[in-house]
């Protein structure tokens, strides 16, 4: 599962990307809001929620996460503890709950411009928050690998 979840993380970028980018020019350019824009947004959401549900079976499963859970108050001073058991699993909840909330507006929205706009905000305040809180290899103790080990 943890393979599955590390692999995920490309298609959730990738498409989140994607999709970021097409409503940006959408919004700019005031483009024609397409059955194929709502599918794009569609689909990202959809990665993000089967990558919600591969995590919460990771983080059941998880050596990592028992240790933490079995003394919090030890585990909140440990960086790698925290960062796995709270401030990951939290932010990618956030980053989820943003995007339903921008493919909800986008799809209700007035017109056009107004399903790009919001879609656009609220997919890149999402892929800000996903890009933060993934565990890069860069990121000393708690880094992982690019793909997985
Ligand atoms: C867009 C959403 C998410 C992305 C892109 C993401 C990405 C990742 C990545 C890249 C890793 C490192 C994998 C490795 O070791 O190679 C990881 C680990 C982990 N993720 Fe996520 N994740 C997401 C959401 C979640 C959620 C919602 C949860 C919990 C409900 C979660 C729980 C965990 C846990 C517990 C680990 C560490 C497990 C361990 O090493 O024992 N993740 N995640």
């Amino acid at each position: 599962m943890l393979t599955i979840h590390s692999l995920l993380r490309w298609v959730v970028l990738v498409l989140l990307v994607m999709a970021t980018v097409q409503a940006w020019r959408g919004w700019q350019s005031k483009g024609t809001w397409t059955e194929s824009s709502k599918r794009l947004g569609l689909f990202t959401m959809i990665s993000m929620d089967i990558q919600l549900l591969v995590g919460f079976i990771v983080f059941v499963g998880s050596d990592l996460v028992k240790s933490a859970t079995s003394n919090m108050g030890e585990a909140m001073r440990n960086p790698v503890l925290r960062f796995f058991t709270v401030e990951h699993t939290a932010m990618m909840l956030v980053a989820i709950a943003l995007v339903h909330v921008g493919f909800a507006k986008a799809k209700r929205g007035a017109d056009d411009a107004q399903r790009f706009k919001a879609m656009a905000i609220f997919f890149a305040l999402a892929l800000v928050v996903v890009v933060a809180a993934i565990p890069w290899p860069f990121r000393a103790a708690l880094g992982r690998g690019w793909l997985p080990s």
